[in-house]
C-alpha cells in the first residue's frame, strides 16, 4: 500500500496519516517531520531550511528530494508507505516518479483531504505538537488528558512557529498555486479519490476508512 496524502495545511494529513499507520502498519514518511527534525538538531539541512519554514514557504526541490532518496529507500518501505507533504510541487512529483521507478515502486492511490481556507485558518491557532514524537493534538478538537502536555511521555507540548495566522494564510496561498495543480497531475492516471476534511476528526476517519475498503 503506498499513498499519497494532499491537503492544505492543518488540513488533517498529520492526523489522518496516525489512524493509516495503526490499521495497516505501514511508516507515515511526512517531509514537514523530517525537515523539523533536521532543524531541532541543527544540521546543515536544518539550519538551511529553517528560514523558509519559518515564513511558511516551501524548502528547495533539491533539498526535498536528496531527503526523500534516502528515506525511501530503507527497508521499512518495502511493504508501503504514507507519504505526507511530498510531492508538493511538479518537479517534486516528477523527481518522486523517478524515484519510484528505480525502487520499483507503484503510487496506488493519492487521497486529498478538502478543507475550506477559513475553517484552516480556525484550526491552526489550536494546534499543539510533541516535538519529539510528531504527536498532534488540538486544544479544542482533539485535547491531550493533561493540559499542554504529551499523553505518552508526560513532556511539554509546543505550538509551530509556522501556525501563526499570517504565516497559515501565506502557506494556503502556496498550498493553492503550488500544491494543488499535483490533484491534475495524478488525477490524469485515474489514482485521486476525495474525501470531506471539514468534518470532526472521527468522521473524516470514517469517510477514509471507507475510501481504503472500497
Ligand atoms: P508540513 O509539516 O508538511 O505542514 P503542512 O502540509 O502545512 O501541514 P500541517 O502539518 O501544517 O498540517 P496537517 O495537514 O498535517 O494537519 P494536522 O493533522 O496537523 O510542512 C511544514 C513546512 O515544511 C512547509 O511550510 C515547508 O516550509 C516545509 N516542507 C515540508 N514538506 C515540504 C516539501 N515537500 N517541499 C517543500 N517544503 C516542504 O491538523 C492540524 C490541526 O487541526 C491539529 O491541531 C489537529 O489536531 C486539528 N485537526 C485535524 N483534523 C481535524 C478535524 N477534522 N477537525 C478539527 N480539527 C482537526
Amino acid at each position: 500500500m503506498r499513498i499519497l496524502l494532499i491537503g492544505p495545511p492543518g488540513g488533517g494529513k498529520g492526523t489522518q496519516a496516525k489512524f493509516i499507520v495503526e490499521k495497516y502498519g505501514v511508516p507515515q514518511i511526512s517531509t514537514g517531520d523530517m525537515l523539523r527534525e533536521h532543524v531541532k538538531n541543527k544540521t546543515s539541512l536544518g539550519v538551511k531550511a529553517k528560514s523558509n519554514m519559518d515564513n511558511g514557504e516551501l524548502v528547495s526541490d533539491s533539498i526535498i528530494l536528496d531527503m526523500m532518496k534516502d528515506r525511501l529507500s530503507k527497508n521499512d518501505c518495502t511493504h508501503g508507505y504514507i507519504l505526507d507533504g511530498f510531492p508538493r510541487t511538479i518537479p517534486q512529483a516528477q523527481g518522486l516518479d523517478k524515484l519510484l521507478n528505480i525502487l520499483s515502486h507503484n503510487l496506488d492511490l493519492v487521497i486529498v483531504i478538502d478543507v475550506p481556507d477559513d475553517a484552516i485558518v480556525s484550526r491552526m491557532g489550536g494546534r499543539r505538537l510533541h516535538p519529539g514524537s510528531g504527536r498532534i493534538y488540538h486544544v479544542q478538537y482533539d485535547p491531550p488528558k493533561i493540559e499542554n502536555v504529551d499523553d505518552i511521555t508526560g513532556e511539554q507540548l509546543i505550538i509551530r512557529e509556522d501556525d501563526k495566522e499570517n504565516t497559515v494564510r501565506k502557506r494556503l496561498q502556496i498550498y493553492h498555486e503550488i500544491t494543488s495543480p499535483l490533484i491534475k497531475y495524478y488525477s490524469k492516471r485515474g489514482i485521486v479519490k476525495s474525501i470531506d476534511g471539514n468534518q470532526n476528526i472521527n468522521d473524516v476517519s470514517k469517510s477514509l476508512n471507507q475510501l481504503l475498503q472500497q
